[in-house]
């Protein structure tokens, strides 16, 4: 059997008698390490058996080479040649190849714990710091202040709507037209147009800005209670409007587990799950910065998503509390070259009465 060095690892010195850890960002499991194991590590990076290990370093003692070994592959650090979890690692290293190991970042954040909604407040209080939070507000000292002029709020649509924005977790039992799900995702996710361009061709255009019209984001609606749309998770084909069903189980537990076991949002009508495929942008923007792009364009969207369904009388909400690996199993995806990196969605007010167009 060979065995390779994982190729997701970064070695770094912590605190203040400077510990040597390792960190595998794909499995997240993080380890304090020694100069040696390192050196181990380095050894593997090419796949060799454990019997090249230990001709390779015959001047150390035969059995602790065998034991760091055996600790590295059952740290993940050590993967077998060819296996499931050593096909995962070269994918992340082929397919993120450009933004890693910045981008690494994305793989270690996945799936974190959220605080739940019904937590004591003595227990919430104990995980913030002890100290004050930091102001709400900077204000620079010295500096020459200038009053700017007031004026009273806007009254067209478009700032009604800003303001009429907020943040739901209460909705009604009844359900959303088609028609409104339909204008939710053309009006945030559909193409709008495209544009001609020399280098790089027909471009699409959205309602949202992305970095060089790459267009990362897809979105994929897990329909609860939608007038006319059998329950179900579909794919949005934003080149042609169109829904295109998953073979995936839905059910208001599945959309409060989705939301990192967020118990309002097992009310929901639908959830739009946002995710990129990264290499729409990284094909282009090859450097680690890209990431914060695709980041980026993700909330322009769920903020156009937003406002949208204030528009319509809808009740919104986004979170980006999720159960990420488990949301890309249930889509099918590899959670690599695809991933999840929000999530919004809607219900009906619990009182309003629903609008019926833009
Ligand atoms: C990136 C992001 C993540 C959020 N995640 C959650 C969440 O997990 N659960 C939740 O109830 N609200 C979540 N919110 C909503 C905020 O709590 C909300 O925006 C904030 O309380 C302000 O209220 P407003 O949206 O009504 O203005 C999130 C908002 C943003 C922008």
């Amino acid at each position: 059997m060979k065995l390779q060095s994982a190729s997701c690892q970064i070695a770094y010195w912590e605190g203040g008698r400077l510990q040597l850890r390792i960190a595998n960002y794909l499995t997240r499991r993080t380890f304090a390490t020694s100069l040696a194991t390192l050196e181990l590590i380095r050894f593997f990076v090419n796949p060799r058996t454990i019997k090249d290990a230990l001709l390779e370093f015959r001047a150390y003692n035969r059995q602790s080479v065998g034991k760091s070994i055996l600790q590295l592959i059952n740290a993940e650090l050590l993967l077998e040649y060819g296996s499931a979890a050593w096909n995962q690692d070269r994918l992340v290293k082929s397919s993120w190849k450009p933004w890693l190991p910045e981008g690494g970042f994305h793989f270690m954040t996945k799936d974190t714990l959220f605080v739940g909604s019904d937590w004591s407040v003595e227990r919430r209080l104990r995980l913030l710091p002890s100290t004050p939070p930091p102001p709400q507000f900077k204000s620079i000292p010295d500096a020459e202040v200038i009053r700017l002029p007031s004026h009273a709020t806007e009254r067209d649509t478009f700032f009604e709507t800003l303001h009429a924005r907020r943040t739901h977790r209460e909705f009604g039992r009844g359900k959303i037209s088609l028609e409104n799900i339909s204008k939710l995702l053309q009006t945030t996710w559909g193409v709008q147009g495209y544009v001609q361009t020399e280098v790089f061709g027909r471009l699409p255009y959205k309602t949202s800005p992305s970095g060089g019209a790459r267009h990362p984001g897809e979105v994929y609606l897990m329909a609860l209670r939608v007038e006319g749309l059998e329950r179900g998770i579909y794919h949005y084909q934003a080149k042609n409007h169109r829904l295109a069903r998953l073979p995936a189980r839905v059910s208001p537990r599945l959309a409060r587990a989705y939301c990192a076991d967020q118990r309002y949002f097992a009310g929901a009508a639908a959830l739009f799950i946002m995710t990129a495929v990264f290499a729409r942008t990284m094909w282009k923007y090859r450097r680690a910065r890209a990431y914060r792009v695709v980041l980026l364009e993700t909330g322009h969207l769920c903020q156009t998503f937003c406002l949208t369904a204030t528009r319509l009388g809808l009740a919104p909400f986004c979170t980006a509390a999720l159960k990420d690996s488990l949301i890309e199993k249930d889509l099918g995806l590899d959670g690599v070259s695809e991933s999840v990196l929000y999530v919004a969605g809607v219900g009906l007010s619990p009182s309003a009465r629903v609008d019926s167009g833009l």
